[in-house]
């Protein structure tokens, strides 16, 4: 098992979970209750499983194929480091990765 730490979009709350090797982070997050709406199912037509990888972590991941990239310049909020993470598949090497949820609505907006 490894270990994955899911991040409010707020910054406010944390929470620690197991997973299971080989198992995608998007289901991790939804098992564990996190509002991420994963629509297409991994589909990469959605973007609504949005995550920001803690900077510390993201070369820790294999770079984003470019159908990724185009989704994350749509999603709301993304930023340098953000993820889809129905494209991402957790193994030992990721041991301890930590993601925050991103904000649902954009924080130009005064929150
Ligand atoms: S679930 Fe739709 S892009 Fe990841």
């Amino acid at each position: 098992m490894i270990m994955v730490r899911f991040v409010s979009a707020d910054g406010a709350r944390t929470r620690d979970v197991q997973a299971a090797e080989g198992a995608r982070l998007l289901e991790v997050a939804q098992n564990d209750g996190q509002p991420l709406e994963g629509t297409c199912e991994g589909q990469m037509a959605c973007s609504t499983c949005h995550v920001i990888v803690a900077a510390e972590d993201f070369d820790r991941l294999p770079r984003a194929s470019e159908e990724e990239e185009d989704m994350l310049d749509l999603a709301a909020g993304a930023t340098r480091t953000s993820r889809l993470a129905c494209q991402i598949l957790l193994d030992a090497s990721l041991d301890g990765l930590t993601v925050r949820m991103p904000g649902e609505h954009r924080d130009m907006q005064g929150r």
